[in-house]
């Protein structure tokens, strides 16, 4: 299972199934090439794809604004090969050796190969989007390639330090995950000419959810197994990274406590036994009490940002995707 339900993730899709239907379809053209590298490449990364949060929210909110198909088409695409170039690049960051299930680019063909295709996959977006003449979108998405690679640098630059702060963990998570959210929602919205506070109530939707969906991917690292999300876990404290369940846990904790999970952070971390016992840790805490209210109440405050939108099936399904991404980890937590 890959944390997600697939009955769940009908009830996302149904409204649009034709639009991410056709969107596999432009992905497979925007990534062919005549170099052999390449061909591989993008054959491996359609072979095993995502879960196309963020063009499916999209296509939704494009609906709701009466927008443009082939506007929200480009600006789909856009979205989905952005993401896919930051989890590349990502990938090489973590040097993380599965994603999806599969081995990654970074496992397969190296660093410099991955570096180069997230590169690729980054204009080839920027390029669509300049021939489909979609001007908003394109500094909507420049702005957010820019926050996100803010977002990664400060990943970079504050690990093995386990003092960040809940307000520099949620700024650090805006600009690396819920700014593209943001954006996608928003692009779909703008390709419906809709006023700009329809654009706005969109892009706070998109970050609100973004958000959510960070807390419980980083919740997933301390609770799921990797077969069951199809990456690595127990990877973010191990590698030096302390996320919201950390964090809130290490503000309760008493002193011994802390000090023991200190030891631990900075130790090389080769035996089962110490993780379990951060698990432990983070359970009798509160952190993942903690995780999982804030996720939920950021879920309650993208449903509020759609209020005014008038109701619709694909609203409905907006709603629908900001509860799935709370209850996503409910498996885990029984
Ligand atoms: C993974 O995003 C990166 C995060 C922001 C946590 P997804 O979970 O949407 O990745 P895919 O595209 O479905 O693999
Ligand atoms: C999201 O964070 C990465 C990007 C926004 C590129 P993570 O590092 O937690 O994502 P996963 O867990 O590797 O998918
Ligand atoms: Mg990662
Ligand atoms: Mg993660």
């Amino acid at each position: 299972m890959n944390a997600l339900d697939s009955k769940d993730l009908n009830t996302f899709q149904a409204p649009v199934i034709r639009e991410l239907e056709a969107l596999e379809s432009d992905l497979k053209d925007a990534l062919r090439s005549d170099l052999p590298l390449l061909q591989e490449i993008s054959a491996a990364l359609t072979e095993a794809p995502g879960k196309r949060i963020r063009p499916n929210m999209l296509f939704l909110a494009s609906r709701c604004a009466g927008g443009s198909p082939e506007k929200a088409a480009a600006a789909a695409l856009a979205v989905e090969l952005i993401h896919t170039a930051t989890l590349l690049h990502d990938d090489i960051l973590d040097a993380h050796m599965t994603r999806r299930g599969r081995p990654t680019v970074f496992a397969r063909w190296g660093a410099d190969s991955a570096m180069i295709m997230g590169d690729y996959l980054f204009s080839k977006a920027f390029a669509r989007l300049g021939e489909a003449k979609l001007d908003s979108a394109i500094e909507i998405l420049a702005k957010v390639t820019n926050l996100m690679s803010l977002g990664e640098l400060i990943q970079l630059q504050t690990r093995k330090d386990i003092d960040v702060s809940e307000e520099d963990y949620m700024e650090m998570i805006y600009r690396k995950t819920a700014s593209l959210f943001s954006a996608a929602s928003e692009c779909g919205a703008l390709t419906g000419n809709g006023s700009e506070k329809f654009r706005s109530e969109f892009a706070s939707f998109g970050e609100n959810i973004g958000l959510a969906f960070q807390i419980t991917d980083d919740l997933l690292d301390y609770l799921a197994a990797d077969v069951q999300i199809g990456k690595p876990i127990a990877s973010d404290f191990t590698e030096g990274r302390v996320t919201l369940p950390f964090i809130s846990a290490f503000r309760n904790a008493p002193e011994e406590s802390r000090e023991r999970v200190r030891e631990l952070f900075h130790s090389s971390f080769d035996d089962e036994a110490n993780w379990n016992e951060v698990v432990s840790f983070i359970q009798n805490y509160g952190g993942i009490e903690y995780s999982l209210n804030k996720a939920r109440e950021l879920g309650e405050k993208a449903k509020g940002a759609l209020t005014p939108v008038s109701p619709s099936r694909e609203r409905d399904a907006l709603c629908f995707a900001a509860d799935y991404i709370v209850h996503r980890i409910s498996p885990f937590t029984a």
